[in-house]
Parts: structure tokens; sequence; C-alpha cells
């Protein structure tokens, strides 16, 4: 389990992580970690128990009573709250408006961060979020930040028909003093503004390499 390796991707909302790390992992063979679900399911969980986000004491006493544990179905990662997949609840407008302030609650990142390590005991990962690089996975050599422009990113969400301004969410993401949004220390930063999702996919398999990715992995990648 120690041969395990991490492939850590943050970056700014809408920049594409996801659907990279969704992708690269599918053509490694790696289980894809959307670290950013997990914390959606916590801000879920505040609406169905009618907690205050801003509350700290209030949604750090509802950690306590609402279970969240996370798993693997076909590669993926997976989170259930008191056993229920929230599904595409964890994208509505509430959600969005509600997960950058329970995100910024010490214990929630705690909690969420052990449930992130304990992913590398089933296999090799690929995760992506905000402080993977930073916080999750400090000593992997394996680190990306994918960005892109705010017009860019923008023009992504509205094009998913998504009611999000996903800037807003970053601002807050990068101002709080838990675990905030940066480019990790080693990180390679990949611009995706002007790149379709395979190059952002070469860029990121070419950071593995340069990094001494094990030769059998690289070999798999199509
Ligand atoms: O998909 P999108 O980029 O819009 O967001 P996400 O990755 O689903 O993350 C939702 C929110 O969760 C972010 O805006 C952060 O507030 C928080 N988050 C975090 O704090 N740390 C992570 N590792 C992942 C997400
Ligand atoms: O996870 P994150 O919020 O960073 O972004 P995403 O949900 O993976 O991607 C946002 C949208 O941008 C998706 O509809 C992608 O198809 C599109 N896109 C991309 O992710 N990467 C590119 N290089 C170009 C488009």
């Amino acid at each position: 389990s120690n041969s395990h390796i991490a492939v850590a991707i943050d970056g700014p909302a809408a920049s594409g992580k996801s659907t990279v790390a969704k992708t690269l992992a599918k053509r490694l063979g790696l289980i894809m970690v959307n670290t950013g679900a997990m914390y959606r399911a916590v801000a879920w969980a505040t609406i169905q128990h009618g907690v205050d986000p801003s509350d700290s004491a209030a949604v750090v006493a509802m950690l306590d009573e609402v279970e969240f544990s996370c798993g693997v179905s076909n590669n993926l990662s997976t989170v259930l709250v008191d056993g229920v997949d929230p599904g595409d609840a964890l994208r509505q407008d509430a959600v969005n408006s509600r997960v950058s302030k329970v995100a910024a609650i010490p214990e929630v990142r705690s909690l969420l961060v052990e449930m992130q390590r304990d992913y590398l005991k089933l296999g090799s990962v690929v995760m992506e979020g905000r402080d993977i690089g930073s916080v999750v996975f400090p000593n992997t050599p394996f680190k990306m930040y994918i960005d892109a422009s705010e017009e860019v990113r923008r023009k992504r969400r509205a094009a998913e028909g998504i009611i999000d301004d996903p800037t807003a969410r970053d601002k807050e993401d990068s101002k709080r003093k838990s675990s905030p949004l940066v480019v990790a220390e080693g990180a390679v930063k990949i611009d995706s503004s002007e790149l379709g999702i395979e190059e952002v996919v070469d860029a990121a398999l070419e950071v593995l390499r340069e990094r001494g990715a094990p030769a059998e992995l690289l070999a798999k990648a199509k």
C-alpha cells in the first residue's frame, strides 16, 4: 500500500479540474477522488438539518450527529450522508452558496482530510480539490495547479447551465484562514484557458513523466 501514488490536482472553480482528473484517472486506471463533493455533502447536510452554515459551532455539533462516509464505485469516489447518496443535489444553488462557509471550518476540514488520505490505502489516486498538494498530500511530487481566466471559467459554468458564480466562491476560498486555495509548493501550473481537455491531460501526463512516475503506470496511458 505504500507504493500507491497520489496525483494532486488543485485550482479554482471551473478551471476543469474534475474533468481532467477523471480523464487522467481513467487513462491510468487510477481511482479519481472528487473532494469538492465531500465539502458539498456537508453543505447539503446543513440544509437537511436546518443548520446555519455560518454558525460554526452548530456545524461542528452536526458532525457528531450525521455520519459521512466515503467509498469508490467504478473507480470514482462516492460520498454518503447517513447512508444516502445526495446525487445531483450536491450541485444545487443552495449548496453552491453554502459550501465555502462550511469549508472554512477547521473541524470540517480535518474530518474530510482524514477521509481523503484514507483513499491511498485502497490504491493510487488522482485527487482534485483546493488543498490536495498543500495539505492532504504535501509530499507527493505529482502536483498540478490548473487555472483558467475568469472569463473562460464563467463561460464554462454558464455552458453547463449551472447557476453559480465560480469567481465569488474562489474569493471566499482564497481568503479563508484554514487551508486557503493556493498554488502548492512544487506544483506545476497549467493554464487551461486556451487548451482542450485532452491537451490538459497530456500536460498532466508530462508532469508525471518528468517527476518520475513508475514506468508501469505510465505504460498504461493510451
Ligand atoms: O466544481 P467546483 O470547482 O465548482 O467546486 P468543487 O470542487 O465541487 O468545490 C466546492 C467547494 O468546496 C469549493 O468552492 C471550496 O469551498 C470547497 N473545497 C475545499 O475547500 N477544499 C477542497 N479540497 C475541495 C473543495
Ligand atoms: O472541476 P472544475 O470545477 O474545475 O471544472 P469542471 O467541472 O471539470 O469543468 C468545467 C467545464 O469546462 C466542463 O464542462 C468541461 O468540459 C469544460 N472544459 C474543461 O474542463 N477543460 C478544458 N480545457 C476545456 C473545457
